[in-house]
């Protein structure tokens, strides 16, 4: 395990974040429907959320003396309210296995805040997936 390993994870990360972001605001705008108003709201919520996990990922890049590299996955998101919570559900579980990747990473670096940040991460990441499990019923 190294340093440029840990930079390299975090900006794999950086770039899901970044992704989930931009296709959770797609997905807020495109929803309509009042029985879809708790879903709609649920995205936007969630689109602050990732924005602030993908700052805290690149602030951290740096300091370790990284360069974040952006190559978002701009794919256009499912129209349909099941698909997309169906996917995103999934996603968020890869993301908390990451999280939790990164935070073993990053206490073999001796780096305690940043692995103590990371699995925050990971539970954010959890809350998020159980929600989207809630409100697909
Ligand atoms: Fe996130
Ligand atoms: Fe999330």
């Amino acid at each position: 395990m190294s340093k440029q390993e840990l930079i390299d994870g975090l900006n794999q990360q950086l770039n899901r974040e970044v992704s989930t972001f931009l296709r959770y605001m797609l997905q807020a705008a495109s929803i309509k429907g009042a029985q879809y108003e708790s879903v709609r709201g649920m995205y936007m919520k969630e689109v602050a959320d990732e924005v602030g996990h993908a700052q805290y990922l690149a602030n951290q890049i740096v300091m370790l003396g990284g360069t974040p590299k952006l190559e978002p996955d701009l794919t256009p998101p499912p129209t349909d309210v099941r698909q997309m919570l169906e996917a995103d559900s999934g996603q968020e579980g890869t993301d908390v296995k990451n999280y939790i990747k990164l935070a073993e990473l990053a206490e073999a670096e001796g780096l305690i805040a940043l692995k103590m940040q990371m699995e925050d991460q990971a539970a954010d990441e959890d809350e998020h997936g159980h929600e989207m499990q809630r409100l697909l019923g």
